[in-house]
C-alpha cells in the first residue's frame, strides 16, 4: 500500500470516510483558520511522513471536517523548500489530499508587494505565477505524467468565484503574478527590480512548487496571497519574519472572510 492511501486510510478511520472536496493550504500567520473547521483536527506528527513543518507563525494540524456547508481538509502549515533544499516537500500531503477526494486546493501565502497600489494588509489572487528559483517538485519523477502543461495552473473559474465572493463581501481582492523565490533570506532591492522587470506584482518563498505538484495530480489549483510587506527596496518598512507575523492577520482576516464567502457559495 502506498503511504497516501495509508495515511488517508487513518484519517477516513477518524474524520469519516465522506470524500473531502477542497483542500486549503495555510500560509504563516494564516494557520488558525485550521481552527474553525468543524470536525476533527489530527496533529502532522501523528501523519508519518508528513512534514514538521518546524516554522514558527505555522500551525502543523490537519482538520478535516465542514467549513461553511463544505467537506475539507485544512492543512494549518506547509513545509517550504528553504528548510530542507527539498522543492517536493509538499507532495506527501497533497497525495493524501488527493487520495481523500479533493478536486482542488487552495493555498494561501504570505508576500511582498511589487506594486505601490498593493500596500501591507491587500490580498492578491494569484493569475500566474514565476518560478524564479529554477527548482522543481517534479524533477526526478520518471513518469511522463511529469511534463505538467501549466496554461492554466491558476483555475481561470475558482478565480472567478473567488472574485464573486470577495465583491459580494465587499472586500477589494487584487490580481497578480506571484514570483517564487527560494528564501530564507528575503530578496536584495536589485532582485526585486529584475523580478518586477520579469512581471511579477508580488514575491514569497512557498506556493508555486504545491501548484505544480497539484496540477501534476490533476486538482485545480486556488492561490491568494496576504500582503506583509512592500518588497525590498520599495519602502523603508521594515522586513523580517517577525514582521510578516506581525502584518499577516490584517490579510488573513479579510482573506478568511473572502474564502468562507467563498465556500458558502459553491453550494
Ligand atoms: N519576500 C519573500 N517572502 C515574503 C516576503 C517578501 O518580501 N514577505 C512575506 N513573505
Amino acid at each position: 500500500m502506498s503511504k497516501s492511501v495509508e495515511l488517508a486510510g487513518l484519517i477516513k478511520a477518524q474524520a469519516g470516510a465522506d470524500p473531502v472536496r477542497y483542500g486549503l493550504i495555510l500560509g504563516s500567520g494564516l494557520g488558525h483558520i485550521a481552527g474553525a473547521v468543524d470536525g476533527v483536527t489530527i496533529p502532522y506528527d501523528k501523519l508519518s511522513g508528513f512534514p514538521h513543518a518546524g516554522v514558527s507563525g505555522h500551525n502543523p494540524v490537519l482538520a478535516v471536517g465542514d467549513l461553511e456547508g463544505q467537506r475539507v481538509a485544512v492543512f494549518g502549515g506547509r513545509a517550504h523548500y528553504y528548510e530542507r533544499g527539498n522543492p517536493g516537500e509538499m507532495r506527501l500531503p497533497l497525495e493524501v489530499l488527493k487520495e481523500l477526494g479533493a478536486e482542488a486546493v487552495i493555498l494561501t501565502n504570505a508576500a511582498g508587494s511589487l506594486r505601490a497600489e498593493m500596500p501591507t494588509g491587500s490580498i492578491m489572487a494569484l493569475s500566474d505565477h514565476i518560478n524564479f528559483s529554477g527548482l522543481n517538485p517534479l524533477i526526478g519523477e520518471t513518469t511522463d505524467a511529469r511534463f505538467v502543461p501549466m496554461g492554466d495552473a491558476h483555475d481561470p473559474e475558482l478565480r472567478a468565484k473567488l472574485h464573486a465572493a470577495a465583491r459580494a463581501e465587499g472586500v477589494e481582492m487584487h490580481e497578480g503574478v506571484y514570483a517564487w523565490y527560494s528564501g530564507p533570506s528575503f530578496e536584495t532591492p536589485a532582485e526585486i527590480r529584475a523580478i518586477r522587470t520579469l512581471g511579477a506584482d508580488a514575491v514569497g518563498m512557498s506556493t508555486v512548487p504545491e501548484v505544480i505538484l497539484a496540477r501534476f495530480m490533476g486538482m485545480k489549483a486556488l492561490a491568494i496571497s496576504a500582503i506583509t510587506n512592500m518588497a525590498a527596496g520599495m519602502s523603508d518598512e521594515n522586513i523580517g519574519h517577525e514582521h510578516t507575523k506581525a502584518m499577516a492577520p490584517l490579510g488573513a482576516a479579510k482573506l478568511e472572510q473572502v474564502l468562507r464567502r467563498m465556500l458558502r457559495d459553491m453550494g
